[in-house]
């Protein structure tokens, strides 16, 4: 036999061999899994249906992922459809952002909003830029917004480094605010040069004593640092209303650890509430003790439940004086995104902003308190026209989380809660991070920006006004349960002041 076919011959008997070994591997393996699928007793479905029923849990893994990418139609995933989210990745891009050939949303749905156009709308040379809008003004430094769109709050822990730095310069670029969230300033929400808005949330991360209480040494160094232009003090949030804060230890670096005061890699769970805060005078004190000591406009952020405390807190207002109120109002829409929450919560506590927002900018006008606080609504408002509606209903500003995550490139993978985000936003991985490059995410978000107060611009301008603060409730429709819409302000008609004369 020549030399070269005795090789040949070698080699397939050498693949013949590892065939049969593999084979006799995978049997092997099948029958260990069979043994062990039988004699557990934890998953009724392995104990059934030995080996098999294992691929139950890979194809639900896998499901989420061919739901997206193959089955899901346009308008159909939660919490955003892809419709939703194209739009913000074209505006980051700064691509096209025109669609052909007809809508695909259905508008018959109760509680559709349909906009009124005009018979003649605001030609282009006539439409006015918004004005910056004063937040604050009995602070020893006011706060001049120039945008009606800004980043709502995410605190560094929930979002990476990088995320946080393209955030923070693309806020610069747009010239819109940043929220730091709960977690502290870092100094890459510095870096950027953006405006910055601390939040306290109830863990007081950044400005915090030994005992966990707020330090008034802390507060007034913050207070000094030029780029950071107001406090937030967030009571509740609308994924969790009633739950802290909860960052999982994976996510606890040694650098978070220290930014927030915390042991490095155990499970950052702030407190369910201020403990000092527990009527509306204690909030009153503790607006006031924070606005005095920072020298900056304080307001809070809540998610809209019970509502009469509402009346008793600007009823305190009143007592002590407009000075006192708070300088603005965050209301969180139930429906609000988080990095981890319980899905109890997350699903069924707390109203939508659709509802909430009428409700306390009616409150506040019955109070005589409409132009003291500023109001700033969140809640699933990535698009133009969720925006536009929530400034017809009375909204001053609009902010915005997962709109800005997906500038990012988030794909909602759903994973915020497990340090494996695939697009580097929620993890602190740097494998992962290496595929969010800040320099030209920074773009991207602050295109987006600009892109959202564009768009509700022309929302503005076809219904006849000449800037988007301009749109009131009769600019708006909704659509009720017979499939006919109303007015908003039919909905929700207007409040007189008691306090009309001052
Ligand atoms: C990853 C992530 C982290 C968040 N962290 C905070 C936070 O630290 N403090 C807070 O008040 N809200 C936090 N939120 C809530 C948002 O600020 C916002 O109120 C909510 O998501 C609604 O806005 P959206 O629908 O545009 O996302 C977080 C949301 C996300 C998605």
């Amino acid at each position: 036999m020549p030399e070269s076919l005795t090789n040949v011959m070698n080699v397939l008997q050498w693949m013949t061999t590892l065939l049969v070994f593999a084979i006799g591997l995978g049997l092997l393996a099948v029958v260990v899994m069979f043994i062990a699928d039988v004699t557990q007793t934890k998953s009724a479905v392995r104990r059934n249906f030995p080996v098999v029923g294992r691929f139950r849990y890979l194809f639900e893994d896998m499901g989420d992922f061919f739901r997206q990418y193959f089955f899901a139609q346009d308008r159909e995933e939660m919490p955003f459809n892809r419709a939703q989210r194209s739009w913000v990745y074209r505006a980051a891009k700064g691509l096209d952002s025109t669609v052909a050939f007809g809508s695909t949303l259905n508008i018959t749905p109760a509680g559709t909003p349909i906009f009124v156009n005009c018979p003649y709308p605001v030609l282009e040379r006539d439409a006015t830029t918004t004005h910056p809008m004063m937040i604050g003004p009995h602070a020893r430094n006011p706060y001049e917004a120039k945008s009606i769109f800004n980043v709502s709050a995410m605190s560094f822990g929930a979002i990476s480094k990088p995320a946080v730095l393209a955030l923070s310069n693309g806020s610069r670029m747009a010239g819109n605010w940043m929220n730091t969230g709960e977690g502290g300033i870092s100094p890459w929400h510095l870096e950027g040069g953006c405006d910055i808005v601390y939040q306290i949330g109830t863990a007081k991360y950044g400005a915090r004593d030994h005992d966990g209480k707020l330090s008034d040494d802390k507060l007034r160094k913050i207070g000094e640092i030029e780029q950071v232009r107001m406090i937030e003090l967030k009571l509740s949030q609308g994924a969790k209303p009633g739950k802290g804060g909860i960052l999982p230890g994976g996510k606890v670096t040694a650098e978070i650890a220290k930014i927030r005061g915390i042991p490095e890699g155990e499970d950052s769970i702030s407190p369910n509430r201020h403990p000092e805060i527990e009527s509306a005078s204690d909030l009153l004190d503790m607006i006031n003790r924070i606005r005095d000591v920072s020298g900056l406009p304080v307001g809070f952020k809540a998610v809209i439940g019970a509502y009469g405390w509402l009346d008793e807190l600007f009823e305190e207002v009143r007592a002590r004086g407009i000075e006192s109120a708070p300088d603005f109002i965050t209301i969180d829409s139930g429906d609000g995104g988080t990095g981890a929450a319980p899905m109890s919560l997350i699903d069924s506590v707390g109203l939508p902003i659709k509802e909430s927002l009428p409700l306390v900018v009616d409150m506040l006008t019955r109070h005589g308190l409409r132009d003291r606080i500023r109001v700033i609504a969140s809640g699933k408002l990535i698009n133009p026209t969720g925006a536009a509606l929530a400034l017809s209903m009375g909204a001053d500003f609009i902010n915005s989380a997962r709109g800005f995550m997906f500038a990012l490139g988030c794909i909602q993978a759903l994973q915020c809660n497990k340090n494996t985000c695939p697009t580097g936003i929620t993890t602190h991985k740097r494998r992962l991070q290496r595929g969010l490059v800040p320099e030209d995410k920074a773009e991207r978000v602050a295109r987006y920006s600009k892109t959202m107060r564009k768009e509700i611009g022309i929302i503005a301008h076809s219904c006849g006004v000449k800037e988007p603060r301009g749109l009131k409730r009769f600019h708006c429709r909704v659509v009720q349960t017979d499939g006919r819409s109303i007015p908003l302000d039919e909905l929700y008609p207007e409040v007189q002041s008691a306090f009309e004369n001052e």
